[in-house]
């Protein structure tokens, strides 16, 4: 991989703030994007910018045609056996409360998630229980602990791969095998894990998963759920109107086949074009690449960290936490921490509770300090973010 050739592919390196060029390391919540992708949206804007599905004419096909093909591309990146499977949404937390509401649990039911969900794979589920469906939580990539809570009236568990709060990785092979086992369907929450990593659904066998554009270098606006056919095809839509229709009368209506069923009303065209673009663009790069190259740099930080008495949250072993290195620094408030590196060296990590909440309030934590890498960041930036934090620690000593 070739880091300095892969930075020119994005504008954003080319804008100094202070004479200084962005050191960017919150691509846990939304990535830069790419020229190729920008170009992509442009060009729907600029030469076919009508709806598909709809209208016959020449713009009508042109993009009916564009959006089919972004299927079959989000489809082979995560390997799923059809294009059907992909159902395009707005991003992850879309997709979960789209199932959380068309899966037709019934009071009794019970939902297994673990202590360590993005508030959107939490709170659908506790919305739930207004109607008498379950709640039931389990340690995050506790194996015996998720054992013990999957029983029979478990129907769903949906879960995360990769935690934004720490990069840590639950065994999600094993989980989806239990959890098949035991008769439950599973949801997986892919947004910190398809950018990251080479995903494949057949070989995974996950019922759901869900991810988000502006996490892939795509943009902001974006996401994908992925489901088995069948389990689609059970499904009772929860947004529904235009293009999700064959025919209708003023008493009912005739849905449309999947996965059109499940896209209510005009799409973000230009994006989900984009978000295409953007999914070819990290193929090209290779996902093996890439996840090589954020370990590397997540071990040289987190080594560095530790040498300097700072404590991470997660895994001690950087191998198992991707490209994110979750820390605090005694002494220094994340806020202040993330507030320092922004204004002394235009170093941009996030601070806080990563919408991660109920973590934090039940391990007694007001949040923390974020990095969170991706395929354009250098040795050379870490090397600058290392020296930045020392001076941080310093004043504490
Ligand atoms: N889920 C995103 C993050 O972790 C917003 O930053």
């Amino acid at each position: 991989m070739n880091i300095n050739q892969i930075k020119k592919d994005f504008p954003i390196y080319n804008q100094k703030i202070n004479g200084m060029i962005p050191i960017y390391m919150d691509s846990a919540c939304v990535t830069l994007k790419p020229n190729q992708v920008i170009k992509a949206i442009n060009k729907y804007y600029k030469e076919f910018p009508a709806c598909a599905g709809r209208s016959g004419h020449t713009y009508g096909r042109k993009v009916t045609e564009e959006i089919n093909h972004a299927r079959k591309i989000m489809q082979d990146f995560i390997r799923a056996k059809r294009k059907e499977e992909i159902v395009f949404t707005r991003n992850t937390t879309e997709g979960i409360n789209l199932i959380a509401n068309s899966l037709n649990l019934k009071s009794g039911d019970t939902v297994l998630t673990s202590d360590k969900e993005h508030n959107s794979n939490l709170i659908p589920f506790q919305l739930l229980q207004e109607k008498g469906i379950i709640h039931k939580i389990f340690n995050f990539g506790d194996i015996e602990d998720f054992k013990s809570k999957l029983t029979e009236d478990v129907k769903l568990v949906s879960t995360v791969f990769t935690s934004n709060l720490d990069g840590t990785s639950q065994p999600i092979e094993e989980m989806i095998r239990l959890a098949h086992k035991d008769k439950s369907l599973i949801l997986v929450d892919g947004a910190q894990a398809v950018p990251h990593k080479e995903i494949n659904v057949k070989k995974l066998d996950a019922d759901f998963l869900v991810f988000s554009g502006h996490k892939m270098l795509g943009p902001s606006g974006t996401g994908v759920l992925y489901g088995k056919l069948h389990l689609l095809e059970e499904l009772k839509p929860f947004l529904v109107g235009g293009d999700t229709v064959k025919n209708s009368t003023y008493t009912g209506y005739e849905p449309e086949d999947i996965p059109e069923r499940f896209e209510a009303g005009l799409q973000n065209y230009a994006g989900i074009i984009g978000l295409a673009e953007a999914a070819e663009y990290l193929k090209k790069i290779g996902m093996k690449n890439i996840e090589k190259h954020e370990y590397k740099l997540n071990q040289y930080i987190s080594g560095k960290l530790i040498d300097m008495g700072i404590t991470l949250l997660g895994d001690t072993d950087p191998s198992k936490r991707g490209g994110i290195i979750s820390f605090n620094i005694k002494g220094v408030h994340h806020h202040e921490v993330a507030g320092i590196l922004n204004e002394s060296s235009n170093i941009m990590i996030r601070s806080g509770m990563h919408c991660v909440h109920s973590w934090f309030n039940k391990h007694g934590l007001d949040g923390s300090a974020r990095i969170s890498l991706y395929l354009y960041n250098t040795k050379e930036e870490c090397d600058i973010l290392i020296e930045e934090i020392r001076k941080i620690k310093k004043f504490t000593e």
